[in-house]
């Protein structure tokens, strides 16, 4: 394995996971033909289904699931703590026990535009498209298509899956 590579042994790697250097890989699971960029991190709990290609730079947290045929894009932020603070009234750290994670679902064949931030309890619709940049702070639908701060709808569902012509060569 690739020395720049930390993969703890709890992770459960799927057949046929490719992944690239920098990456960061803890108490996860990565399902077959998956690819992950560099400079990932994959937290604990955090499930990523079948071939799904997780672009460089992106941050999946704890309590995020990702169905199969999913695209991250690159610098994508999730988020699993809505009011996060480090330390109690009393001045103390907190820990583990003073935090409760609040999960996220992106479902099969959903895509995340480069550095969009999705904020926590959040679904994404099967096939839905979510623009570079946006800021999710809502659920969003089926194969809609969202974007801005905070992501609006741009197009509904109905079917629309736009895909690119062109080939992308990157993976
Ligand atoms: C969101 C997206 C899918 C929209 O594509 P589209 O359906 O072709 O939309 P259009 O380009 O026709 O734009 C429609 C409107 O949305 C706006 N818009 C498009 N993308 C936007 C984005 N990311 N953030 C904010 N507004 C956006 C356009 O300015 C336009 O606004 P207007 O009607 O006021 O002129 C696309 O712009 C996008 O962000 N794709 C993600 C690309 C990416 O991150 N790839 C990852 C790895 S390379």
């Amino acid at each position: 394995m690739d020395p720049t590579q930390i993969v703890t042994s709890d992770v459960k790697l799927a057949p046929d996971v490719k992944l690239y250097g920098f990456v960061n890989l803890y108490g996860c699971s990565i399902g077959e033909g998956t690819r992950i960029g560099a400079f990932v991190e994959v937290q604990k709990n955090a499930v990523v289904g079948r071939n799904c290609k997780i672009q460089s730079h992106t941050f999946i947290c704890e309590g995020v699931t990702i169905e199969d045929e999913v695209m991250i894009g690159h610098g994508v932020m999730f988020i699993n703590d809505r009011y996060p603070r480090a330390a109690n009234p009393d001045g103390s750290l907190k820990t583990a026990e003073d935090w409760g994670c609040i999960p996220t679902v992106v479902r099969r064949g959903a895509s995340i535009g480069s550095n969009a931030t999705i904020l926590c309890g959040i679904e994404i619709g099967a096939g839905a498209l979510v623009g570079a940049g946006a800021v999710v702070t809502k659920n969003v639908p089926a194969n809609a298509v969202v974007a801005g701060n905070p992501a609006r709808l741009i197009h509904s569902g109905n079917g629309l899956l736009k895909t690119s012509t062109v080939r992308a060569d990157c993976f």
